[in-house]
């Protein structure tokens, strides 16, 4: 077989698969669904909007949920619905604009240099003189060299009220907060719990009424179960898998919930820092109890000449870790008291990858 025909024979395969899809679109993770899924702890934001838009009294929030439990979707349909409502309500992500100055230029889109961020502040708060919301998603990102998080002190100290919505998740985030800004911000924490198995089941479910042409029958309650029990209830993992049984009729369901996890995984490994790296590769040997992999953690990163964690703040990693379903902590009896365990969900290849490329060796 030569090349055009190789080529042509994939062709028509492909095309035979499509015709199983209606439209591939939905299975795009920026996709934003007509009607999305309302969560209980979601009514909790429309009330504090609401009363906003109301009073004009600002009352900050600080949503943290694992990844892919809704977050950025929730809160985007929020901002087009209330800005169709007149509200005034930005949006940036802190992976893309990581510090205040970013932050404060995108907000006024302007490509701002050489000037101050007082300056930046005082421009906004000029053309911004009436309530406004600012939603920060994925704050947790913000650079760690913006360590006064200007933008927060800004925000929260605002003759105009601003009201500031944060996303993260990160459980520890804010934690690490300078006590003057907590004091000004004040947010109120809600917690995104993940998915129940009918919640996932349910989303699929509308996805799949848009996006699939053949029948689905027991296969989204069990890729909502599965979703549930091995990948925390990332969303992004059921819908992947969704749209690889509806492509691949002859690979098992077991093996495309697989595929999409490592596909899914790979993304969120390649985001880690350097020391997220190491903690995980120490905790690659099996199920092991939390201390016996901070010392493997610290012979890491004499090995690779890092600094490590405290102990401390390694195990808030872990529960950040674990919030982006690349953990699984338990615990478990030692002797007569409760210890603490941690084992990887997934392939450990797939992190000693990601070390050679960032360590060389
Ligand atoms: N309530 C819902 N209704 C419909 N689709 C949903 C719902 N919640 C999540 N999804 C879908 O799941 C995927 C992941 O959701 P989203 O990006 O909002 O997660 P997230 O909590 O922001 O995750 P991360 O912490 O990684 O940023 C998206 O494709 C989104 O469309
Ligand atoms: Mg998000």
């Amino acid at each position: 077989m030569d090349i055009n025909e190789y080529l042509k024979k994939k062709e028509r395969r492909i095309a035979k698969r499509m015709v199983r899809l209606r439209d591939v679109s939905v299975f795009d993770f920026n996709y934003v669904p007509d009607s999305p899924l309302l969560r209980e702890e979601l009514k909790l934001v429309i009330d504090a909007l609401v009363r906003y838009e109301k009073t004009g009294i600002a009352n900050n929030i600080l949503i943290v949920g694992s990844r892919g439990c809704g977050k950025t979707l929730s809160l985007r349909y929020l901002q087009e619905l209330f800005r169709a409502r007149g509200m005034t309500i930005h949006y940036a992500n802190c992976r893309l604009t990581n510090t205040s100055y970013k932050i404060l230029a995108h907000l006024l889109r302007v490509r701002a240099r050489g000037v101050s961020f007082d300056e930046l502040a005082a421009r906004f708060a000029d053309t911004c003189q009436h309530k406004a919301v600012v939603i920060l998603d994925e704050v947790d990102l913000l650079s760690p060299k913006d360590r006064d998080k200007d933008i927060l002190y800004f925000l929260s100290r605002s003759t105009s009220n601003y009201m500031t919505i944060l996303l993260s998740n990160n459980p520890g985030w804010a934690t690490g907060l300078d006590g003057s800004i907590q004091s000004s911000l004040q947010p109120e924490h809600i917690f995104f719990r993940p998915y129940t198995v009918p919640q996932l089941a349910d989303i699929l479910q509308s996805r799949a009424r848009e996006g699939i042409r053949i029948a689905t029958g027991p296969t989204i309650k069990e890729i909502a179960a599965r979703t549930a029990k091995h990948a925390n209830s990332d969303v992004r993992i059921a819908l992947k898998t969704l749209y690889y049984w509806a492509l691949e009729p002859g690979v098992g369901l077991g093996d495309n919930f697989e595929r999409a996890r490592r596909d899914v995984v790979v993304d969120v490994v390649r985001s880690l820092n350097e020391k997220n790296l190491l903690i995980l590769k120490a905790g690659a040997a099996g199920e092991r109890q939390a201390k016996d992999v901070y010392e493997s953690y610290r012979r890491l990163c004499i090995r690779y000449r890092e600094e490590p964690y405290s102990y401390q703040h390694f195990h808030t990693s872990l529960t950040y870790l674990q919030s982006l379903g690349l953990t699984l902590l338990m615990s478990t009896k030692v002797n007569r008291s409760f210890a603490k365990t941690m084992q990887l969900t997934f392939p450990v290849e797939i992190l000693d990858e990601f070390l050679r490329l960032r360590f060389g060796q």
